[in-house]
């Protein structure tokens, strides 16, 4: 055996110990979905599926000059197509420039590692997506993390730059503001209003920039879905925010909203937008479509369809799982304040998310007990999250019926009183800590 074969081989075994082994899963068909209840999507308005986004697709596709393949890199090429939809989502979004990227996870990479320069500081929360650890990673800059969505713990951390950092203080060095306006584990919603202020009043020379990563809110908040900043109104305190087309928008890639000059130093730096194929002119007019249909009457009606369903499950999980321990099974701490429609109030209430992560030290035998009852829902654990925050994360999507969510509900909750009243051995087991490994 070579010296590779048993150095992957060795790798992928202690990640199997470990319980943290990725397997892809089988396939499952789209046509015959069975009786399957699938809460694992991020496809959040159920637009795969949506016959007006294929009629107005198919239309499209008739009469558009091309649909295969873009020719080469943004740098190479600039069709009218990717060009017009960098205008139509400048406009949509309130920003100065728009930037398309082949995804989300390149866009992020290409900002963190290259816009911040030598010496600056990122000042992040925990919870920022891993694709913006990898471009800090390779970034010749200091990182800060604060607790996950702690205002002021991400104050405290901000000042003490402020105050014992000679470049923070002077100016001269940056503060990048990592965050996400939805957090994709947590479905938290970070209190950018107070950030804002915070950091305009902690760096009064402007060294302090806001960067929002908006995936997992755009299309679902703030007017036809143009994200949580876009709520708030503070598109213009933002040096950046990124909306990705993976997620509620049913496509794939994503756009950078930032200044012409963040623009075109990405346009020169900006390793992983331009050493790649630009979007084929096929995903160019997908995402078109979707945000004609993000612009129309069937847009709306699926982002308050969405929210109800979300409103519906959270408030039937909080009835239903009260009498239950929570060293069994709860919800983060924010599911428990008053739901909201008005982010002017967060942190003291929450606005309805379609990210439901059920915390529990158990998350694969809940998985388990959910697939057995037709019902797939992903079991989360560490390093993905914190050791002590292992969990199985639902999705909710505008298609789910009331009758889907009660069956949910109803399979989490048969679980949860089984494992609340565990035999004496059982109970031993269970408290220490995270379940075996079974992905
Ligand atoms: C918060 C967040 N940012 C960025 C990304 C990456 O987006 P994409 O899937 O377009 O690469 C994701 C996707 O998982 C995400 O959840």
């Amino acid at each position: 055996m070579s010296a590779l074969t048993l150095k992957l081989t060795a790798a992928l075994e202690s990640r199997d110990r470990k319980g943290i082994l990725f397997k892809i899963p089988p396939p499952s068909s789209l046509a015959n979905n069975g009786n399957t209840l699938n809460f694992t999507l991020n496809e959040y308005l159920s637009l795969s599926k949506s016959p007006e986004l294929r009629r107005l697709f198919l239309d499209r596709l008739q009469t558009a000059p091309a649909l295969f393949g873009s020719g080469g890199s943004r740098v190479a090429v600039n069709w009218d197509a990717h060009a017009a939809l960098e205008t139509r989502l400048a406009r949509f979004f309130n920003a100065p420039t728009a930037l398309l990227a082949g995804s989300g996870y390149d866009a992020n990479v290409a900002f963190f590692r290259h816009v911040p320069q030598r010496g600056d500081i990122i000042l992040h929360d925990e919870y920022i997506h891993a694709s913006i650890y990898d471009g800090m990673r390779s970034a010749h800059v200091r990182r800060v993390s604060f607790t996950h969505n702690d205002f002021e713990a991400f104050l405290r951390a901000l000042r003490k730059l402020a105050e014992e950092d000679h470049g923070v203080m002077k100016g001269t060095t940056s503060v990048f503001l990592a965050v996400e306006s939805v957090y994709s584990m947590d479905g938290s919603i970070a209190p950018l209003n107070l950030m804002v202020k915070a950091l305009e009043e902690v760096l009064p020379k402007g060294n302090g920039h806001l960067v929002v990563d908006e995936a997992h809110a755009t299309g679902i908040y703030g007017l036809q879905g143009r994200g949580i900043v876009s709520m708030f109104g503070i598109e213009n305190k933002c040096l950046a925010r990124l909306h990705t087309f993976g997620k509620a928008l049913s496509c794939s890639g994503a756009v950078l909203l930032t200044t012409p000059l963040v623009r075109e130093y990405l346009v020169n730096h900006g390793r992983a937008l331009f050493f790649t194929t630009a979007p084929t002119h096929t995903t160019v007019i997908s995402i078109d479509c979707a945000f004609s249909i993000l612009e129309s009457d069937t847009g709306t009606q699926l982002a308050t369809r969405l929210i109800q369903n979300c409103t519906y499950l959270i408030e039937s999980l909080l009835v239903s799982l009260a009498d239950i321990s929570r060293d069994v099974i709860c919800l983060p701490p924010h599911f428990y304040r008053p739901l909201s429609k008005n982010v002017e109030t967060i942190p003291t209430t929450t606005l309805p998310t379609a990210i439901i992560p059920l915390l529990t030290p158990h998350a694969f035998e809940l998985a388990e007990h959910l697939a057995n009852s037709g019902i797939k829902a992903f079991a989360v654990v560490f390093p993905v999250v914190p050791k002590d925050k292992a969990r199985v994360r639902a999705t909710v999507n505008a298609d789910k019926t009331r009758e889907d969510i009660d069956r949910l509900v109803s399979v989490v909750v048969e679980w949860a009183k089984a494992m609340d009243t565990p035999s004496p051995k059982d109970k031993a087991i269970s408290c220490v800590g995270p379940a075996r490994a079974r992905l």
